[in-house]
């Protein structure tokens, strides 16, 4: 009888577990720096030459991110294949849920392939050839000159989007699977507040990404500190 990689369970927990530790703590420390573009180019270069002064760097990213994304979007693309999507047949909202948690996922394995060539790397033929890694000083001005460029800003932001949409409501299934939320109402509060989270990675992303091209993203300038500062200390006229 074939193996199927759907029923082997510990491979499908740890599938799982790798979702949620380290890449989805990892999401979260990205966007952070990602955010810190609000406050000007200064701040976001000085976030990623912290980043890049952590010691032992290399072998963090190694078994940190790339080892377990590795896994994590290999054996997800397995069990994707091995799923009958059932919307057609049961119009459930889950069911549809299910289904873009499958979509996004194989979406997303493109989108990496091509942002970590992008900027990891800078090896993305016609586009930007300068590696953000060893460059700190260079790396607000590689994203930006990136997203002036709108083809690659929508890819940027349909990533942003998908990453939002996989991670929230992975940490739903998560809950789910491993026995953490159990009754129905609760599942029902723990969906909303997965769904709200969706909302909030999506918004502050894509806010994130305009920040690379505009001052202080798609806020009032008022509210960050570079424009800010820039304005304040600006000649007064009268
Ligand atoms: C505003 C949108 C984004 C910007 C500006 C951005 C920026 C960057 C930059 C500059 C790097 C290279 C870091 C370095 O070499 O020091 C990077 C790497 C990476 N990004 Fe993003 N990113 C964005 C969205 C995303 C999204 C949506 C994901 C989805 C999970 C993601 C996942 C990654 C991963 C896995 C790496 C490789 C990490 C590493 O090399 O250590 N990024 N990103």
């Amino acid at each position: 009888m074939a193996v199927k990689f759907s029923n082997t369970f510990l491979l499908r927990k740890l599938h799982q577990l790798t979702g949620i530790i380290p890449l989805g703590m990892f999401y979260f420390v990205h966007l952070w720096t990602n955010s810190a573009a609000l406050n000007g180019a200064k701040v976001f270069d000085d976030h990623v030459q912290d980043i890049h002064n952590f010691p032992y760097l290399l072998l963090i990213e190694i078994f940190g991110i790339f080892v377990p994304l590795v896994f994590h979007s290999v054996y997800g693309i397995l069990i994707s294949a091995e799923a009958k999507p059932n919307v057609l047949n049961y119009g459930y909202v889950r069911n549809w849920f299910y289904l873009f948690q499958r979509a996004t996922g194989i979406f997303l394995f493109f989108f990496l392939l091509f942002h970590i060539l992008n900027f990891r790397f800078g090896l993305i033929p016609g586009l930007n050839l300068i590696p953000v890694a060893g460059n700190a000083d260079k790396a607000y001005s590689i994203v930006s000159g990136e997203f002036q460029i709108t083809w690659v800003m929508v890819i940027y932001i349909i990533g942003i989007l998908a990453t939002a949409w996989h991670l929230a409501y992975g940490f739903f299934l998560f809950a789910v699977d491993w026995g953490i939320v159990i009754g129905e109402k609760a599942q029902k509060v723990v969906l909303y507040g997965c769904l709200s989270l969706a909302v909030m990675l999506g918004v502050a992303g894509i806010n994130a990404a305009f920040a690379f091209v505009r001052p202080c993203g798609l806020l009032p300038t008022a509210l960050c500190e570079e424009p800010h500062k820039a304005e304040t200390n600006a000649p007064k006229k009268f």
